[in-house]
């Protein structure tokens, strides 16, 4: 592993084609002066996030876990200026950082963070008839991302993507003994996403500031 040479190209990335703007700078620095784990994706992944949303034409999109709300930004950049999204977090406090910083971003209209454990707010959002989502982006806990992708597929129409974060984790992924409660439920997730014929997914493994981590990728092709 070499951690200063994939940081210095993240650098050289973000400093021709992934510019940051001072939306962006303040959600991060509003995460740093909170305290926040700094684990919202790498400016690269998220303008990745955003592409995919704008090529996809997303017109409604969902995430789970919004932290400081960076993804979630890059996201609701990709909408048309009557698209919304939704975004679910499980603590208050991160959802009132998040919120200052889409104010600040001017894109609140279309933002709304739902406060609560994802598990409890998926199925109201069912319930609410709240869907289909175009596009998802799971990145919260991983002990629940097999119920949280399945509430995606659920909530998704025929054509709608999903992105889910963090399923390679230095390779820790391979370990079938592992007793690391995240890596047990990405393989319990990864192993349903193999069987599961109403999407067709793939898995690409990534290097970053943030280190040797992946992402699933899945398209829904049959509900
Ligand atoms: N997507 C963000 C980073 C999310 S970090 C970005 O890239 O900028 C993961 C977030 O998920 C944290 O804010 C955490 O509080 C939240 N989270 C953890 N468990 C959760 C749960 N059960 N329900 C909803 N949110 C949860
Ligand atoms: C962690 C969580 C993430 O969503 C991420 O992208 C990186 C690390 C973590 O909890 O360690
Ligand atoms: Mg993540």
């Amino acid at each position: 592993m070499d951690q200063a040479r994939w940081t210095a190209v993240d650098h050289y990335i973000n400093g021709l084609v992934v510019p940051s703007d001072p939306a962006l700078d303040a959600t991060l620095e509003s995460a740093a002066a909170a305290q926040l784990p700094p684990i919202n994706v790498t400016p690269a992944h998220g303008k990745f996030l955003h592409l995919m949303a704008r090529a996809q034409g997303a017109r409604r999109i969902l995430e789970i876990g919004t932290l400081a709300g960076y993804s979630t930004i890059w996201l609701a950049r990709a909408l048309p200026t009557d698209g919304r999204l939704i975004t679910l977090e499980q603590k208050p406090s991160h959802a009132e950082i998040a919120r200052a910083n889409f104010e600040r971003a001017g894109i609140a209209d279309q933002i709304e963070v739902r406060v609560g454990a994802a598990l409890d707010t998926l199925p109201t959002l069912a319930e609410r008839g709240e869907g289909p989502f175009d596009f998802t982006f799971i990145d919260a806990d991983r002990p629940n991302l097999t119920e949280y992708f399945g509430w995606a597929v659920t909530l998704s129409r025929v054509g709608s993507l999903s992105v889910v974060d963090n399923v390679v984790r230095k390779g820790a992924v391979l370990d079938p003994a592992s007793d690391d409660p995240n890596v047990i439920g990405v393989r319990r997730f990864v192993d349903r996403l193999a069987v599961d014929d109403r999407v067709s997914a793939t898995m690409v493994q990534t290097v970053s500031a943030k280190g040797y981590d992946g992402f699933a990728l899945a398209l829904v092709i049959a509900k």
